[in-house]
């Protein structure tokens, strides 16, 4: 069982589901608890998939203690009546940690998905480091993406033979994606596509951006469309209201800045392909602008994908608006940084990460599962109850 609830779960998981769909050895069932709803819906649309089970539990200003309770709730009877062998989590969401909980709380095997990630900061982000740092805990096995998230876990004391590195799925959701021909709803981008502007990619949405930094953001993007005109700044708009509050007084009515609503999937990757600089504080843009070698810029003081900023791809930079400012208007100027930063490899996957994650599942189907909360050892291939 794959439980997922936000746009970018689904996007990881999608790879996943359809390995296990086209599989003769796994039955699989899907639950979205619904913590995203428009944005969620575009994935699952996009890739085919019908989920098996909806909570639907998205509200306006919802809580982090909302989501989650709501989702231990609806996905109890759920697990009650679907016994799944075991079910699979993905990264560290509300929707991920609290469904990882109901299933443990059932001793029904947690798979964790993008297993591994620290930024080191409890606070940062917030609330997920928490979550994923929750996770770890009660998972049975890890999909670590990377060596480095490997690592992470060792460090923790995670049992090595518990941790399989696979890549990360989103390279393969990428890959599929970016291989199709896509064309935009919006005439606007088509045109822009086609004028061969250069284009500075913006999404921002973190809970610990809300607010001041995000209004500073907000701020320092309005200077350096002023200071570029030649440059066309496009920001998909997160559906939190409280984003749009934030960034919408600065950057409204600007002619060279185009706000527009969540793209899908595969034009989102298409708009990615096209820019020529993405400024964000998003997880997984800051895993697929490597493969696509964009130079990104995160909008934070810390990450847990360090792989991208060793590899030259990605610089933190903050929210401070002066640093912003100074930051892209830096990347805008100098070919040389571009080239150095555009010229780097991926860290992240190639394509093959749901495949391996299958092939760990299926290797550890009658084996013990080590777990370092251990509570009674499980089996994977059987329901306890
Ligand atoms: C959530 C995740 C975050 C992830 C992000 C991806 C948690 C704690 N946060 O944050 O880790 O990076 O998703 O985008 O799990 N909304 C809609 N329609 C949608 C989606 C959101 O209207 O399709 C609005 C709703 O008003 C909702 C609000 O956005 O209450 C916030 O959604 P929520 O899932 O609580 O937080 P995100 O910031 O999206
Ligand atoms: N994305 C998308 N449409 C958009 C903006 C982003 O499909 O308009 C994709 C993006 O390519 C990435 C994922 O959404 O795969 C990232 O989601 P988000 O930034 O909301 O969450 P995070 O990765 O930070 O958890």
């Amino acid at each position: 069982m794959t439980v997922y609830g936000t746009r970018p779960e689904a996007i990881k998981v999608a790879p996943v589901i359809k390995a296990l769909e086209a599989s003769d050895d796994f039955e699989s069932v899907t639950v979205v608890t619904g913590q995203h709803r428009e944005m969620l819906d575009q994935v699952n649309e996009l890739f085919g998939i019908v989920p098996d089970h909806d909570l639907n539990i998205m509200s306006h200003g919802q809580t982090l203690a909302q989501i989650f309770a709501r989702v231990i709730e609806g996905l109890d009877p759920i697990l009650e009546k679907e016994e799944p062998a075991a079910v699979i989590v993905q990264g560290d969401t509300s929707t991920s940690t609290a469904a990882a909980l109901a299933a443990f709380y059932r001793q029904i095997p947690v798979i964790h998905l993008e297993a591994g990630l620290r930024s080191g900061d409890i606070s940062s982000p917030f609330p997920e480091e928490a979550n994923r740092r929750i996770t770890t805990q009660i998972a049975a096995l890890h999909l670590a993406p990377t060596e480095v998230s490997r690592a992470n876990l060792l460090a923790e004391g995670v049992d090595d033979s518990t941790i399989v590195v696979t890549g990360n799925t989103v390279i393969d959701a990428l890959l599929m994606t970016a291989s199709k021909e896509v064309h935009f709803d919006d005439p606007a981008l088509e045109a822009l596509a086609a004028s061969g502007r250069r284009i500075l990619l913006l999404t921002t949405h973190r809970r610990e951006n809300w607010g001041a930094a995000m209004l500073g953001v907000g701020r320092a993007l309005a200077q350096i469309a002023l200071e570029f005109p030649d440059v066309e700044i496009v920001l998909p708009l997160h559906r939190n209201p409280l984003v749009r509050e934030a960034l919408l007084p600065a950057l409204n009515n600007i002619a060279n800045v185009t706000t527009i609503e969540p793209l899908n999937y595969g034009q989102f990757t298409r708009l990615m392909s096209l820019s020529y600089l993405i400024v964000t504080d998003s997880g997984g843009i800051q895993e697929e602008a490597p493969s696509l070698g964009k130079p990104v810029l995160v909008l934070r003081d810390s990450t847990e994908r360090p792989e991208g900023v060793a590899a030259g791809t990605t610089r933190l930079i903050g929210t401070c608006q002066e640093d912003v400012e100074h930051q892209i208007r830096q990347l805008l100027s100098s070919q040389e940084l571009y080239d150095r930063m555009a010229g780097s490899t991926n860290p992240y996957g190639n394509g093959d990460a749901a495949q391996s994650s299958l092939h760990a599942l299926r290797s550890n189907t009658d084996r013990r599962s080590a777990n370092p909360g251990n509570m009674q050892t499980t089996t994977f291939g059987t329901t306890r109850k």
